[in-house]
């Protein structure tokens, strides 16, 4: 058997087509949209060589992939590394990387956790969050949209609705892309997350025990289910872990693409202005149209086959969602910004078992902070060109200065 990556190289057919691309490479980090164009172009799946796995990108068989959960697993890894051969960074995630049986129980506690009930009860004091940033930004009027927004406003209202006593604002967003690095090969990338996990880590993994979460808020309900008998204290803290790991940076990516896409597109900016309650369709469209998820992988469980291609039992798979939800197959005028779309059965949550199960918690995030923006904002200006940050797994922007106009 031979391995690369630290997964299987297995000999898939020769009738798909090979690409000697790199997915990871900086320059297509930064700027995808090529690559998925020409991904999609090349076929339904390609082989690439280097990493020894397949890739897909058109929105059918990305959507089977990453769905069908019997015959491509995610308890191998969402990442390169195929957890049945080598030792992940960490102890895996017990909800985002393991199958059922397992995963229904955990999923269970998790769901229960960040229910639409549980959510409701904090729009409020997420939109008054929300207005209070607006305002000062206003004042300031030129800013940083990525630090002094996108990573400010997820970091002030999310921890504190976990149960967080203490916040640490740059462990909390770098912990989230040291882990979505993780994810990708042997990289410059990887290694520079790595360098920075034991200064994080520790952080992180007190924060998860119940002794250091307030005695409401999503950490409490995961414990009261280890209370319960449903889940140990150990397994506790590792769903409160996941609750940190996924869901800071993919928020703050998420609020800070909105935010370009709005900058980028004025016309569909005074559409939001004209109508307040489009506000979460903009940052559903522009989940869609940026993909903050730009791809996770699925290990295939047995030998099998999609649209009539053979992929054989331990292929890693790249599930290019950033590409899927670009696919002109599927949706009209896809590389358009269009906040009236409904761009529903968009893959940038996921899709299936292991969709999202913080997407009610990210929808109201954006909502309060798009909302008090179509209200009070008149302009947002691009002060110079954005820059991205590139990240194995994540499509995230690095620093937009803006200026935002009053009304
Ligand atoms: C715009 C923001 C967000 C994006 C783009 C996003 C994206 C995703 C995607 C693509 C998946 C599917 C992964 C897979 O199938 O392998 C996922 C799962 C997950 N997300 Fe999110 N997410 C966001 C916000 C959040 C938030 C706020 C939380 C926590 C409150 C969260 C927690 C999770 C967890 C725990 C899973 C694993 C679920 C499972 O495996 O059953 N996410 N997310």
């Amino acid at each position: 058997m031979q391995f690369v990556e630290d997964h299987i190289a297995t000999a898939v057919s020769h009738d798909i087509p090979v690409w000697d691309v790199d997915p990871y490479d900086v320059e297509i980090l930064k700027n995808p949209v090529p690559f998925y164009a020409e991904l999609r172009e090349r076929g339904a799946f390609v082989y690439i060589p280097r990493y020894a796995m397949l890739a897909c990108g058109r929105f059918d068989e990305t959507r089977e992939v990453f769905s069908d959960w019997e015959r491509f697993v995610s308890s191998r890894g969402v990442g390169l590394i195929d957890f049945s051969v080598a030792k992940p960074w960490r102890a895996p995630s017990i909800v985002l990387e393991v199958d059922p049986p397992y995963h229904t129980r955990t999923r269970t506690v998790i769901a229960r956790a960040l229910s639409p009930r549980a959510v409701s009860e904090l729009k409020d004091s997420f939109a008054a969050e929300a207005e209070k940033l607006v305002d000062e930004l206003l004042e300031i009027g030129e800013f940083d949209a990525v630090g002094d927004l996108s990573e400010a406003f997820p970091v002030k209202v999310f921890p504190a609705a976990v149960g967080l006593q203490e916040i640490n604002k740059r462990a909390l967003v770098d912990y989230g892309a040291v882990g979505f690095n993780a994810l990708g090969p042997d990289n410059e990338l990887r290694r520079t997350g790595w360098a920075k996990a034991s200064e994080i880590v520790p952080w992180i993994t007190a924060q998860c025990k119940r002794e250091a979460l307030l005695p409401a808020g999503f950490g409490a309900t995961i414990y009261a289910a280890a209370d319960a008998g449903e889940i140990t204290e150990e397994e506790a803290g590792m769903l409160v872990r996941s609750l940190l790991s996924a869901g800071v940076d993919t928020t703050v990516t998420g609020i800070g693409n909105t935010i370009w896409c709005l900058a980028e597109n004025p016309g569909e900016f005074e559409k939001l202005k004209a109508d307040p309650k489009l506000a979460r369709p903009a940052f559903e469209e522009a989940l869609r149209y940026t993909s903050p998820v730009h791809s996770f992988c699925r290990t295939a469980s047995l030998d099998t086959a999609v649209n009539g291609i053979a992929i054989p039992k331990d292929t890693k798979i790249l599930c290019v969602l950033g590409s899927a939800n670009l696919d002109e197959r599927k949706w009209q005028r896809a590389n358009r910004y269009e906040i009236e779309r409904k761009p529903v059965g968009h893959l940038a949550l996921g899709v299936g078992i292991h969709g999202c199960v913080g997407q009610n918690v990210a929808r109201a995030e954006a909502e309060a902070v798009f909302t008090v923006i179509a209200k009070k904002v008149g302009a947002i200006e691009l002060v110079d060109a954005p820059t991205w940050r590139p990240n194995n797994a994540i499509h995230a922007l690095d620093s937009m200065r803006v200026r935002f106009l009053k009304h």
